[in-house]
């Protein structure tokens, strides 16, 4: 049996779903005009194909009249789908969450259940909030309650059919017990289930939602560029965007700008971006996402050669995997290995050996900098005490046993799995 908290978008999609996947279902709300409708067999908003699974599971896998005290002593597993409004200072308001972890605790009878978190809060929230308050509560009514923390990427309009056959399911657990009751509920759904920390999860789903706010944003932001310019079909542009084939296809290659690493180089983005920045300053419109782009490719830079400082001495011999400003070139211009080599000379970092399967030599003309080239990777992981991977090249992903053997800083995430957090008993957790 499943209980779910709240019967929003959210809540009553997940109480619909796991009932259609033939679960039994308890529904509560404290809304009770929302539930009151809902009884009359009305979806108190719009939403396609909730009416019609309401009609099919009301009565039949899913419950509306049950007491919340009787719906969690009868359930493993509680869904709460409460709103996290946002406070007047951007963050979330966790009030009706905390409650309902709270409520949750008050009807539970003793026997092991899972309560799993599904409204959105943000990265950290579950960790330092929810654990330590799921813990406080365990103490004071001595009840066995694990925690999973499991965003939903529905959108709404397409609510069902989003929930009913989900591209990933991401659960944030720490502890086995747990894990494996969501693992039986997720079963049907016979989508990857990704089993991460409670912080992953919750930074995967704003990774989605500010991805989503950064394109829109951006998409104005040119639309405005355009507008300042004039003689532009903005919209015509837009569409014409869209037929760039690096959208198509799954993966689809726009992926690859998705996806962390230390800077973009090369002949093209750095000037481009620098000179719409500038041509849109001239007609009278300054744009912050463009600026703020610019800014970030010098940031990260800086943002790598601290993460080496912290932890290699100045002693150390750095072996650099990678000058090409990307893999598959061996355009060095503006490549990021440039600004980092020399970010970590001026910081005294004087023993620096580098290696490139096309660029070491051009490289070495461009910038005659005081470092040394091996011409294969093998002399290079044996000269250096350190590796940073800079560039993404497949040598490197293809000998991952040979640059693992020192320890590696891959700025590129290039030797990166689909993530697997490590699971612990839940005694070892409480
Ligand atoms: N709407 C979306 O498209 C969407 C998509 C993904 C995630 N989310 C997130 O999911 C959460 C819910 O979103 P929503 O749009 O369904 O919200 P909603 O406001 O439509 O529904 C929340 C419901 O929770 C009920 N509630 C509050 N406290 C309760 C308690 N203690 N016990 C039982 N019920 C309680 C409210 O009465 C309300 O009916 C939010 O955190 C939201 O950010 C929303």
């Amino acid at each position: 049996m499943i209980t779910v908290l709240g019967l929003g978008f959210v809540g009553l999609t997940t109480a619909l779903g796991f009932s259609k996947k033939g679960f039994k279902v308890y529904g509560i709300d404290v809304n009770q005009e929302r539930v009151e409708k809902l009884r009359g067999y009305e979806v108190p908003f719009y939403e396609p194909h909730l009416d019609e699974a309401l009609r099919q599971q009301l009565g039949h896998n899913f419950w509306l009249d049950v007491p919340l005290v009787e719906a969690v002593r009868n359930s493993k597993v509680i869904i709460l789908c409460v709103g996290t409004p946002g406070n007047p200072d951007g963050s979330a308001d966790l009030t009706y969450l905390l409650q309902a972890v709270h409520d949750v605790f008050e009807a539970s009878s003793g026997e092991f259940k899972v309560i799993v978190t599904k409204s959105t809060v943000p990265p950290s929230t579950v960790t330092n909030k929810v654990k330590p308050y799921v813990e406080e509560l365990n103490r004071q009514y001595n009840k066995p309650i694990g925690l999973a923390s499991n965003p939903e990427f529905l959108r709404e309009g397409y609510a069902w059919d989003d929930f009913m056959h989900p591209d990933r399911i991401v659960i944030g657990v720490e502890d086995e017990d747990s894990k494996e009751v969501l693992n039986e509920i997720y079963q049907p759904f016979h989508a990857p289930v990704h089993y991460v920390s409670f912080n992953s999860a919750e930074f995967i789903k704003y990774l989605s939602n500010t991805l989503l706010s950064t394109l829109i944003s951006f998409s104005n932001e040119m639309a405005m560029i355009a507008e300042h310019i004039g003689g532009i079909d903005v919209a015509g542009a837009f569409k014409i965007l869209h037929q760039d084939k690096r959208w198509f296809g799954a993966p689809a290659a726009m992926a690859s700008y998705v996806y962390p690493g230390c800077g973009y180089g090369g002949y093209c983005l750095p000037k481009d971006t620098a000179a719409l920045v500038s041509i849109a300053q001239e007609h009278g419109f300054t744009p912050h996402i463009l600026a703020g782009n610019l800014q970030i490719n010098e940031e990260i830079k800086d943002f790598v050669v601290s993460k080496i400082m912290a932890a290699v001495p100045a002693s150390s011999t750095i072996g650099i995997l990678g000058l090409a400003f990307k893999s598959g070139s061996d355009d060095v211009r503006l490549s990021p290995s440039k600004s980092i080599i020399e970010k970590l000379l001026a910081q005294g970092y004087s023993r620096i050996v580098a290696y490139d399967p096309m660029a070491n030599e051009i490289f070495a003309q461009e910038y005659g900098l005081p470092i040394t080239y091996t011409n294969t990777l093998e002399d290079l992981v044996e000269q250096a005490d350190e590796l940073v991977l800079l560039t993404g090249w497949p040598e490197f992903r293809q000998n991952k046993h040979l640059i693992t053997s020192k320890r590696l800083f891959d700025f590129r995430h290039t030797l990166a799995e689909l993530p697997q957090a490590p699971i612990l008993k839940a005694e070892e957790v409480a």
